[in-house]
This record gives structure tokens, sequence and C-alpha cells, in this order.
């Protein structure tokens, strides 16, 4: 390590800046962040510095660097277009023995500037000593998603109870062992999902609790989104790796389960077509339990839990046993499926609006609104709709859409299995019956369904031709 990593206060420090241009105001605004009070010292500046001289944030002297420049700064920062007006600026300060960097020449100054992640007052700042400050800002972005927004309100709280929990844990192991609970339990969680007031209630309870926590858990009801896990929003994988209880059904991606703790209890409640492993009210029932019995359980589904996931129905049950839960959205099956096949599901010319609705046979019928689904220049998707598609193909037909009218068929969407089958109201049963799609498969019907023909992007490695060559619409 040839730099010692510090955070400096500048708050109110004077601070100088050498030059004008883009990378200038880049180091001005972080030192602004900091509160410095700042000089900025060049013949010319560019205009998107002009409003912060021009609102007095910044004091503009508008001339070459000179060394008297420096009397009374705490810190320096060359940064002009050229090298050797930097060299002079950083000889000039080190005589002085300020501080300072210099852009783009890392050694000739003393200190370097961090890619910093804020979330004040938690702060990341990462360093590669200069070697590579592109590499900086990557891993600073990668971080960014280890490190929720809500960072700084947890720190914040943090600093609040600090001195009660000295009073309360004499012991530091019990101390230690008190803020580790608090840090990955509830009330970071609730903090984070921005529910202020509940992490400052739980957190009382918990320090009047003592070491041993208070005995409620808490269930967590994330959206899996469709299968590719890269569609995991950051929330549900920090929670994936939190709960220590998974109750998941058949939707839920294998690799997606992988993505749980590996020493999680993990439940298959099921959910298949006439195979339900465990009934809703039982499911229900044992989400409210074993949270009851201090466990973190992550309810994962398919897809997002407000989409025909039942996820309204399991909450209802925990909101009235005051079991405390979050809600995590996933991405629906019909946003990612039809990214995935290439077919917007709006488009200005062809389809306004969007409709999601249940495809789902009851008694061999779907009470839907027919005549509302049957009215042109919108798409309408169907989920749960494959045993369906003779019905659906009918009432839509018997309703007055056109037998022409495009239909997608976009089995296991966003897999590395995902099929696409394209025909026409007509011809979609003689599609089905050639390709024999399997669930999970969601029903695509609009004027949008052509444009994949020239919109499709995605490979996949077990149909390779897929959207490549065969052709979208079948002819006839
Ligand atoms: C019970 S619903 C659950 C929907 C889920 N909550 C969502 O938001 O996507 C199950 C239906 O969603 C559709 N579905 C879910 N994931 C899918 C996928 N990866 N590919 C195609 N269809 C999918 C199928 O129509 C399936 O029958």
């Amino acid at each position: 390590m040839d730099y010692l990593p510090i955070f400096l206060d500048v708050a109110a420090k004077p601070c100088l800046v050498v030059g004008g241009g883009p990378i200038a105001l880049r180091k001005l605004n972080a030192l602004l962040r900091a509160g410095a009070s700042v000089r900025l010292v060049a013949p010319e500046v560019a205009a998107p510095l002009a409003p912060l001289i021009a609102k007095g944030q910044v004091q503009h002297v508008a001339r070459a660097f000179s060394p008297e420049d420096l009397a009374g700064v705490r810190l320096v920062v060359a940064a002009t277009d050229d090298p050797q007006v930097n060299l002079e600026v950083a000889q000039a300060a080190e005589a002085r023995g300020i501080p300072v960097n210099v852009v783009d020449q890392a050694h000739a100054g003393s200190f370097i500037m961090p890619s910093v992640i804020d979330r004040s007052p938690v702060v990341v700042a990462v360093s590669t000593e200069g070697a590579s400050p592109v590499l900086a800002r990557l891993i600073r972005t990668r971080l960014e998603s280890l490190v929720p927004a809500g960072f700084g309100r947890l720190a914040s709280l943090c600093a609040r109870y600090r001195e009660a929990v000295k009073q309360r844990f004499t012991i530091p192991a019990d101390r230690r062992r008190f803020w580790e609970r608090v840090l990955q339990g509830g009330v970071a969680e609730r903090m984070f999902a921005g529910l202020d007031e509940e992490a400052d209630a739980l957190m009382q309870s918990e320090l009047a609790a003592g070491v041993e926590s208070p005995g409620m858990g808490e269930v967590y009801l994330v959206g899996a989104g469709p299968g590719d896990p890269d569609l995991l929003t950051f929330r549900a994988l920090r929670l994936m790796q939190q709960a220590d209880v998974v109750v998941y059904d058949r939707l839920v991606a294998r690799p997606i389960l992988e993505m749980t703790r590996q020493d999680a209890e993990r439940i298959y409640v099921g959910k298949e077509r006439n195979n339900h492993a465990m009934r809703q009210e039982e499911i229900n029932a044992l989400l409210a339990a074993k949270a009851r019995e201090g466990h973190r359980v992550l309810r994962l589904k398919g897809g997002d839990p407000f989409i025909f996931g039942r996820g309204g129905e399991e909450i209802d049950t925990l909101a009235a046993q005051g079991v405390p839960f979050q809600v995590v959205p996933g991405i629906t099956a019909a946003a990612g499926c039809a990214a995935y096949a290439g077919i917007p599901l709006t488009h200005r010319d062809y389809a306004q609006s969007v409709t999601f609705v249940t495809g789902h046979l009851k008694d061999g019928t779907i009470d839907l609104n027919w005549e509302q689904l049957a009215h042109p220049h919108q798409t309408v998707v169907f989920y749960m709709g494959l045993s369906g598609l003779p019905v659906i193909r009918a009432q839509l037909l018997a309703h007055g859409v056109p037998a022409d009218m495009p239909v997608a068929l976009v089995q296991q969407g966003t897999t590395h299995m995902q099929r696409v089958f394209t025909g026409t109201l007509e011809d979609i049963l003689e599609v089905v019956e050639r390709e024999r799609p399997k669930p999970p498969t969601l029903i695509i019907l609009g004027r949008v369904v052509e444009l994949r023909e020239k919109l499709s992007w995605f490979r996949t490695p077990s149909h390779p031709a897929q959207g490549a060559t065969t052709p979208i619409l079948p002819a006839g």
C-alpha cells in the first residue's frame, strides 16, 4: 500500500483548485460536497462552472496560477490540461507542505482522490493508487449494488442509539452481538424499506429484550422475476441472502433458488396445475408460524408477487396476525417475456394499452370481459392460458377479433430454455399441436407481435436458430 487512506475534514477550510475544465469541475464538486471553501484559479472556465461562480459557491480568480495563490490554503488540486502547469503547482505546494493532488499524474502529487460511494455518514472510497481510475470507477459501480441507499440513515440511527447501547450492554462481546443482530436484521431492513419509525420502534424493543432476540421474525414477500437471475432486484438478492427460511414454489428458477443462503431451511410449496403441494391457507399459516418462531422468512415467488401471485392473500394473513412483512416487486412474466422475445407491449402505432389477464380455466370456461379484450389497438397478455387457449381463441373470434391477429406463445421466457412460437388467432392451435409448448407459457395477442421479426435479439444456446432463421409468423 503506497498511500494511507484517510478521510479529511475540509469543512469551511480554504482549498484551491487550479484549472477551469470539466475535470476541475469534478474535483471541485467533491470538495464542495465535503463543505470546503473553494477558490478556483484559471484564466477561463468551462460553461458548467459559471453558475457555481455566479452563485458565490466558488471564488474565481481569472488568471494563471501563481505560487502566492497558496497562501493560507489547506489543500490543492492541480487540474489543468497542461501537465507542466500541474507540475509547477505540485512543486510549489510540496515546498510549502500543502497536500496536493495532480490529475492524471497521481505520483506527481502527495494525495489521490478516490472514487466514492456517498451514503453519508457512510462513505466508501475506492482507489487503485492511480493505476487505473476507470477500474476504480467500475469497482465502485459494483459496490453500489451492495450498499443500499438506506445505509446512511441506518448509520444515523446507530449514532442516535450508540450511548444507550453502551449503557445497556457493559460487556463488549454482548454489545458486539447486539449490533450484529440489529445491523443484519429487522431494524436494518425496515430502514432500507423507508420505514424509519418502525425501525426506531423495533430498535427500542430490541434494546429492551437484551442479548436475546425479542422473538418475532418477519416475512419478505419477494418477486424473483421470470427466470433469468440477472433480472433480480438488488433488494431481492440481499434479502435472499439473509433469510433463514425460504418458502418457494414451482415457478422459481433453480439458479435463483441457489442464490439463497446455503444454510437456510428450504420449503417447497408447489402449485402446479391440479397438484398443489400445499394449499394456499396452509402456506399463509406457515409463513406466519415461521416468523413467530423468530425466523426471517423469504417467500419467494416467480415474477411479481402482486401479479397473479396471490401475494395479497399471503400478506393479508400476516397483517391480520401482526407479523411484520415487506414486499419486493419483481419483473412480471409479461415484461420479461415480451422483452426477451422482442415484442414491445405497447407501441405508438399498434397498441396504446396493454392488459394482463388470467387465462385460467374454471369449470371449462374463463370469466373475462371479452368485449373489452376484443378492442383493437391494444395488447392482451394471458397468464396461465395455455390449456385454456382453445376457449380463449373461440371467445376472441366470437367477439370480433380478426382471424389474422398475431399471437405469440413464450415458453420459459428469459431463461436459456426460452422458446417462442408465433402464429395468428386462426392457426395458433395448429402451432400448439405441432410445437407442443409446455408451462410456464405466456400468450401475447396483438399487432405488436409482428415487430418481433425486426426486434428479436435474445438467443438461447438450446435453440440457437430461434428468432434468427425460423420464420416469425409462419406463412399461410
Ligand atoms: C401463477 S402465474 C404467476 C405470475 C407471476 N406472479 C408473474 O408476475 O409473472 C403463472 C403464469 O405466469 C406465466 N409465467 C410465469 N413465468 C413465466 C416464464 N418465465 N415464461 C412464460 N410464462 C411465464 C405463465 O403463464 C404461468 O402460467
